[in-house]
This record gives C-alpha cells, structure tokens and sequence, in this order.
C-alpha cells in the first residue's frame, strides 16, 4: 500500500515498501521512519512481538535501505499521516552503506548538486516536485477548461526565435540545427488553424548568464489566441497566474508547510494586477535612483526595485522596440514602443512571463526581419501568415521554473527542475 491511504485501513494488516530515513531503538522497542514518496510512516518494532530474524533485520537497517514492512495500522494524532504501523515482519530489499552522501548537516550547493540524483530523495525536494506537478497539472486544466488545444512545437529548429544565444546541432544535409528557444511561431500558425493554442515544452538559451533566474534548460508554456489583442493578452493573463497560485494554495497545501513558505503574499494574487506604462516605470525607477534610460530592457535590479512597492504581480507594457524582439505589433499610438508587456512577480521574483500581440502587417513585419538582419530564407513561413489571412493575435510565454520559484518562495531556479541544467552543469 501507499504510505498516503493507510488512514482508510486503520485497525488492519498492512505492507509498505519504500525507504528507511531514521531510525532508533531503545533496546526492547524498535522505530523505523520510513518514506515512500506518498508520505512517511513511523514503524513501531517491539522485540517481544517479532521473531529474532525480524528484530536481527532492524538491526542490519541504514538510511536510505529500502525496506518492506507488514503490520498493524494504529490511529495515532501525533504521527505526521495520523498513523503509525505496529510491525509484525520487516524485510530488507536493498541495503544502503554508511557513506551515502547526504546527511543531516548543512552541505554545499555544488556537493547537493553533483549528488541531484540521490538529493531529490530529500523531504524539501519531493515537497518542490509535488508543486511543480500541481502546477503542470493547472496549467493544462486551465486552458482546456477553456478550449485551448494543445499543440507540441519542435525542438530541433532552423535559426528563429529569441535575441539570445542559439544551441546548435549537426542535422544531416541541412547544416544546423537550433534546439528551440520558444515555440511562439509555430504556435502562432497553429493559432490561425484551431484558434486558441497552447505550448508545453522545454525551451533552451546559449545564454552565458549565470545567475539565479537562468537556466539553459527551462520549460515555457506559450498560448496564441486568435483576435486577442495586448489588452487580452493581459486579461488572460492576469486569470492564468492567479488559477495557478490559487490550486497551488488548495492541493499542495502540506507542501508549502515542508516549505515554510509565508502564504500571505499568495492568497492576495487575484486579478486585476497592477499595469503600469514602460515609460512611468523608467520615472519612477530613475526617481528610486536607477540608472536605467528609456531604451533600455529592464534588469532584475530594476525589475526587484519596481515591485517593490506592490504586493501582487504587476504589468509593465509597450516597451520600446529596440528592447524587444522583432514580431512584437509596433504600437500606434506611439511607434517607439511595441504592444507588449512583461509579467513580473511580487516578492522580488522579476519576470515570470514576456508577452505580446505580434506584428500582423506584412511589410512592416518584413522590414522588422530585415533590420534586425534576421535570414529571410528561415522566416519566410512565418511571413506566409501576414499573407494568407492575417489577423490580430497575441500571446506570451510563461517560465515554469520562474513561477515554480516564486510559488515555493526559493531564491535560485536551480531546485525547481529535477536535473537543473546550467551554464556549468550538464550532470547528473
Ligand atoms: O520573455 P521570453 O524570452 O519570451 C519568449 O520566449 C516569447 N516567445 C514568449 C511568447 O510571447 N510566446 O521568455 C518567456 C519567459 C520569461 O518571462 C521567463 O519566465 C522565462 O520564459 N525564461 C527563462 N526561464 C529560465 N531560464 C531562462 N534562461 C529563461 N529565459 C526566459
Ligand atoms: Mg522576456
């Protein structure tokens, strides 16, 4: 059985495999805590109610042994699942010897890191990996209770996408190819085929930046919705982050407990979030004593200084062209800026999300391509769907170890991911 339904079977016979975290005896009286992903459960072996091969197993138990354990399923208040197990029999499946890596100490990052593969046995790790399933889990529940279609984007790509660095690959007779940096350019003509769409996929950046927000490896998710425009785009967008905090808060509650996390500052994310115009956030930085100029992209400093005054996740929207990529709709109140805006999250965690309504004319988008010295040879396709049927549409991308992140309350992306992958990192 699992660890987690023993509550249903009190009063009966039980076995449990999983994997032995403490353990002490006071001679007459044996405890084993074992874990087995779904919970603990502590062990009670009394000397005089087993058999000497089962009291002499106790004895050959270490941390981390994997164990099968039968016995009586007890109420018990105090127990972390509300039960505890008197044994009638223990069985050792695999032993664990004395020098397994983690301890109960304070170790190194890059010594818990060289040991991910055994760290994510830890009680924090399983509590990050629960919500980042939640999270997953909500996000696929929120677009299709909504009638978006999924839709699965290449990995292996010809040179397009984002500013930042490409990762390249032999591809046969083709030359290179690029491990995808977005999926938002298939989306956006999977959108003019089903509508509303959305993307789930592991997205990659050459980025030479290591710093706690990066990662090479990181999943996105990108929806593209037909006819939204940037004002939309911020409405679905608003809705999606507070769905996610919200079914974070209601099932993965025991998790962010593990955690520690203060839950304050998410019960208070609802729409409508803060928006603020790119232009206003330059003042007010520059009055806060930032360097920034008008042009500039925003950095994480600035980005922690700007929300800092707000206690929900706020918008900042239509920056100006040269800080952002070229399919971004030139905006038509002012040409120096495109309809766009970046998600950042409360609590100094920076942008979450990047968004925008995309360029739908054909030659200006053509004239965008050519002046960032984009290959038109690569980009023609995408032009195709300023030629066939244009029409408006928008959409964003949504780091999910960012928000995994700022959920859990962890200040480095690095244990969001089971295997992080950063600029010095490519193992385990
Ligand atoms: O702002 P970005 O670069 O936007 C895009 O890729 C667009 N194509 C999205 C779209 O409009 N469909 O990236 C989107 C988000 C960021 O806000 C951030 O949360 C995350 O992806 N992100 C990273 N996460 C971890 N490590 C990195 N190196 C990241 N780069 C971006
Ligand atoms: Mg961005």
């Amino acid at each position: 059985m699992s660890i987690s339904g023993l509550r249903e079977v009190v009063g009966q016979t039980a076995t449990v495999r999983g994997w032995v975290t403490h353990i002490r005896s006071s001679g007459k009286v044996a405890f084993v805590v074992a874990r087995d992903g779904s919970g603990v459960l502590q062990c009670v072996i009394a000397k005089n109610a087993v058999s000497a091969e089962c009291w002499e197993t106790f004895a050959r138990l270490t941390v981390e042994a994997s164990i099968s354990v039968t016995g009586e399923i007890r109420a018990d208040v105090r127990a972390p699942g509300g039960v505890e197990m008197g044994v009638s029999d223990l069985r050792l499946i695999g032993e664990s010897p004395l020098d397994y890596p983690i301890q109960p100490k304070e170790h190194g990052i890059d010594f818990l890191l060289d040991h991910r593969h055994l760290w994510l046995r830890s009680r924090k790790q399983v509590a990050i990996a629960r919500i980042r399933h939640e999270i997953e889990q909500a996000i696929h529940d929120f677009f299709y209770e909504r009638g978006f279609v999924r839709v699965d984007t290449p990995i292996l790509t010809a040179a397009i996408g984002e500013r930042s660095g490409l990762f390249a690959t032999e591809y046969f007779d083709e030359g290179n190819a690029y491990l995808a940096q977005t999926g938002q350019l298939y989306g956006e003509a999977a959108a003019a085929a089903l509508g509303k769409i959305y993307t789930f996929g592991p997205t990659f950046r050459a980025e030479k930046s290591k710093t706690r927000r990066h990662l090479t490896e990181f999943w996105m998710i990108e929806p593209e919705v037909a006819w939204n425009d940037s004002e939309a785009n911020m409405v679905l967008q608003e809705e999606f982050v507070s769905y996610i905090v919200r079914r974070a808060l209601d099932r993965a509650a025991n998790e962010l407990v593990e955690l520690e996390r203060d839950t304050g500052a998410l019960e208070r994310v609802k729409p409508p979030f803060p928006r603020i115009n790119y232009t206003d956030a330059v003042k007010t930085l520059q009055a806060k004593g930032s360097t920034i100029q008008w042009g500039d992209d925003m950095g994480a400093e600035d980005e922690t200084l700007l929300v800092a005054d707000y206690d929900l996740p706020i918008f900042v929207f239509n920056y100006p062209k040269e800080a952002k990529a070229f399919y971004m709709k030139e905006n038509p109140d002012d040409p120096r800026t495109v309809l766009c805006n970046d998600c950042l999250g409360p609590e100094g965690y920076g942008e979450i999300i990047g968004g925008s309504q995309r360029e739908d004319d054909y030659d200006r988008l053509l004239s965008r391509i050519k002046e960032e010295g984009l290959p038109l040879d690569a980009y023609g396709w995408y032009l195709d769907l300023r030629k066939y049927g244009t029409f408006t549409h928008a959409g964003f991308g949504l780091g999910l170890e960012r928000t995994v992140a700022w959920i859990c309350g962890l200040p480095h992306l690095r244990e969001t991911i089971a295997f992080p992958r950063m600029m010095n990192r490519l193992r385990p």
